[in-house]
Order: C-alpha cells, then sequence, then structure tokens
C-alpha cells in the first residue's frame, strides 16, 4: 500500500510573504522614539527592495546581453525588462515626497542618533551603478577616499568583484560593435553620410554669416561654436581622433559601437533597426532615469540639512549635485544626436539593402 502523503499545509498570506520578518526590521535608534523616524526607515527599507528588484531585472538583462550571439527574439524581452526598472525609477523619485512630509526640525530630532551610517553606505545602489557600467575613473573621491572606504569588508569584496564584470555597458559596446550592418555590400554609407553631413554643415554656415541679427561679435562667437561642431563631426569620421578622445575619457563607446549606435537611430524606421532603438532608448531612459533621482535626492537633503555636511561625511547637497552630473554612463548615446540630420537629408538606401533590413511576408502559393 502506498503511504497516503499527509495533505500539504495551504499556503498562508503571512508566511509566503514572510511578514514576521520583514514587519519586525524597523527598530528606531532615538531615545524617546522620535515619531519620524518609523517613516526615515520604512522609506529607506522600501529603496531597497525596490534596488533589489532592479538588481533582478539588471541581472536578467546582463545574462542575455552576456552572449556572443544575442537573437532578435531576447531582444524583446530585454526591453520590457528595462521598461520596468524605468517605471521603478519613477517611483523611486515620487517616493521621495512620502520623506518630505517629515519637515527639517523633525528630521533633527533623531538624525545624529544615525551618524556614521548614510545612504553613501547604500551596497546596493553601488552594485545597481557598477552593473550599469559607471566609470569607476569618474566616480567622485571622498577627502581622496575611495566609495568603498566606508563599507565592511565583505562587502568591499562584493562591490569589487561586481566592477570586476562586464558591465551593461560593455556588452552593448560589444552588441553594437557586431551590427552586421555597418558595411552594407556595395553601398558606402558613410561616405554619403559624410557627404549630407557636409552639405548641411555649409548650409548652417551660410545662415550663421547672413543671419542680419547678429552683430561682428554674436557671429564670431557663432562660428567659434560652430566650428567645434564641425571638429565633433570630424572626430566622429576619424577612428584614430575617436580613439584618443576615448583614451582621454571624454568618450565611452568605441568608434564602431558608436557608429552603430548612430546607425540605428538614423535608420530606426526600417523594421529591423525598432527594436535595437528601442533598447538604445531605454538606456538613455535609465541614465536620466538614476541622474532625476540624483538630483531630487540632492534637493531633499538641501532642504532637510542645508548646508550641513552629510552623516557619511561628504559635503552634503554640493557633493550630491556633482555627483549627478558626474555618475552617467551612458553618456555617448546622449550625445548621438549632435550627429543626427534631418531624415530628408539621409542618403537614401538601395532597394537590395532596404529589401534586407526589413521583414517580407511572402504571397502564399
Ligand atoms: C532625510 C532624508 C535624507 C537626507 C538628508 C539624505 C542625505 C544624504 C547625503 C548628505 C548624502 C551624501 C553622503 C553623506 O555625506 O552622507 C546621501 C547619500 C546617499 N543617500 Fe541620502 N538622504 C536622505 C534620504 C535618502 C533615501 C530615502 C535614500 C534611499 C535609499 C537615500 C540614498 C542615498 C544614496 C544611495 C546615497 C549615495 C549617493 C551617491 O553617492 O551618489 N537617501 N544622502
Amino acid at each position: 500500500m502506498t503511504p497516503v502523503a499527509a495533505p500539504a499545509e495551504p499556503l498562508y498570506y503571512w508566511d509566503y510573504l514572510r511578514l514576521d520578518q520583514l514587519l519586525s526590521a524597523q527598530e528606531p535608534r532615538s531615545e524617546p522614539v522620535a515619531h519620524d523616524e518609523v517613516l526615515f526607515i520604512v522609506v529607506h527599507q522600501a529603496f531597497e527592495l525596490w534596488f533589489k528588484q532592479i538588481l533582478f531585472e539588471l541581472d536578467a538583462v546582463l545574462a542575455v546581453m552576456g552572449q556572443d550571439v544575442v537573437a532578435e527574439k531576447d531582444m524583446g524581452e530585454v526591453v520590457a525588462r528595462l521598461r520596468r526598472v524605468i517605471t521603478i525609477q519613477r517611483l523611486l523619485v515620487d517616493q521621495i515626497d512620502v520623506l518630505e512630509t517629515m519637515t527639517p526640525l523633525d528630521f533633527l530630532q533623531f538624525r545624529d542618533a544615525l551618524i556614521p551610517a548614510s545612504g553613501f553606505q547604500s551596497v546596493q545602489f553601488r552594485l545597481i551603478e557598477n552593473k550599469l557600467g559607471l566609470d569607476p575613473r569618474h566616480r567622485l573621491k571622498i577627502k581622496g577616499l575611495s566609495y568603498t572606504s566606508v563599507l565592511s569588508a565583505e562587502h568591499v569584496a562584493r562591490l569589487e568583484a561586481s566592477e570586476a564584470e562586464p558591465s551593461l555597458h560593455d556588452h552593448v559596446e560589444r552588441w553594437l560593435e557586431r551590427n552586421p550592418f555597418l558595411s552594407f555590400g556595395g553601398f558606402d554609407f558613410w561616405r554619403a553620410y559624410r557627404e549630407s553631413v557636409g552639405e548641411m554643415l555649409a548650409r548652417d554656415r551660410a545662415v550663421i554669416e547672413a543671419l542680419p541679427t547678429l552683430d561682428e561679435a554674436g557671429r564670431a562667437a557663432q562660428l567659434r561654436q560652430f566650428e567645434a561642431t564641425v571638429a565633433g563631426f570630424e572626430a566622429a569620421f576619424d577612428a584614430e581622433r575617436w580613439a584618443e578622445l576615448v583614451r582621454g575619457g571624454s568618450r565611452r563607446l568605441s568608434h564602431r559601437a558608436f557608429l552603430a549606435a548612430l546607425l540605428i537611430n538614423l535608420y530606426r524606421d526600417e523594421p529591423i533597426f525598432q527594436l535595437p532603438f528601442r533598447f538604445l532608448t531605454a538606456l538613455v531612459d535609465i541614465d536620466e532615469g538614476f541622474t532625476n533621482w540624483r538630483h531630487r535626492h540632492a534637493l531633499l537633503a538641501h532642504r532637510m540639512i542645508g548646508g550641513r555636511i552629510g552623516t557619511g561625511g561628504t559635503s552634503g547637497h554640493e557633493y550630491l549635485e556633482a555627483a549627478a552630473r558626474h555618475h552617467r554612463v551612458f553618456t555617448d548615446l546622449f550625445d548621438l544626436p549632435t550627429f543626427f540630420i534631418p531624415r530628408s537629408a539621409l542618403p537614401p538606401l538601395p532597394p537590395e539593402v532596404a529589401e534586407h533590413m526589413g521583414f517580407r511576408y511572402g504571397s502564399p502559393g
């Protein structure tokens, strides 16, 4: 006789969500307890939970993008995961409103009990930065020290490991470099594009030279700015000059990857580029989402502690504003529009190339 299995306990909501643990993890440090410290803890914990979810999504994206060949069908899922991250980011910014129902004076009631702990020690936030691909050379130092100097040995090891792994930026660069459409058989796209750009720039120069509303000084200033744009275009078509910019830290993507990103953006209406275009746009959105969060958080810090230093020992809101400017990842993608030309000026694709880029449905029979 086969033994009858004991009926499994029906799943209970409280147990499934481990609410015993979750709801007993809010322990204020102030004595007597400052009313707003509970809010302060809950908001930070909610942030950390969302950071966890973002890391979960990023790990899934990294696993797909780290493959030698990324199947087109996987890209739809990658974009969906990134869009989820973007939606969470909006929530993170809005969540600050809840914390701002606490006044600076109420914060002062328990702030000293927190020293030297600070969001600066948020390991999950640092992991997100590293997995996205924040360039370690761009990280701001505090009194000459690395961001890891305030962390436990275990956390330092975790972050150093994440710095050593290929980031999303690395994977995106390699994926772009593999774009097969950079050379179109017999059609020299880049020569045709440069000619179009040359004509556009000649028109722009003629406009500045003829503009009646400009005085001589104004015209000279505009022309100087114009020459800088021309120099930017020239570097974009000179692999060696581009490599110099990468070495100097003002560009990050390789020349080939940059050209592929430009191509995808310029010809994003072609069916084969629509998903890659949405992917690149999602990366820009994520960078913008964290930059928004950083600015918003810097304002929060300013209104809560004024010009004081942070509990973690930085200059406070000034450091946070500087981090918002410097700690960006996909800046080359943000700069792409510098190199855009109107659709009407784009070199038309030869029919055999256009055919390659479209999905065709054969007629039956
Ligand atoms: C009263 C509210 C808050 C104030 C006054 C505040 C203030 C600060 C300050 C001054 C810093 C710079 C480091 C330091 O010197 O301590 C900092 C860093 C940080 N805080 Fe907050 N913060 C607040 C709320 C939050 C919340 C709700 C989060 C969500 C997790 C958070 C996450 C962070 C992170 C991730 C950093 C590191 C930022 C970076 O280095 O780029 N903070 N905070």
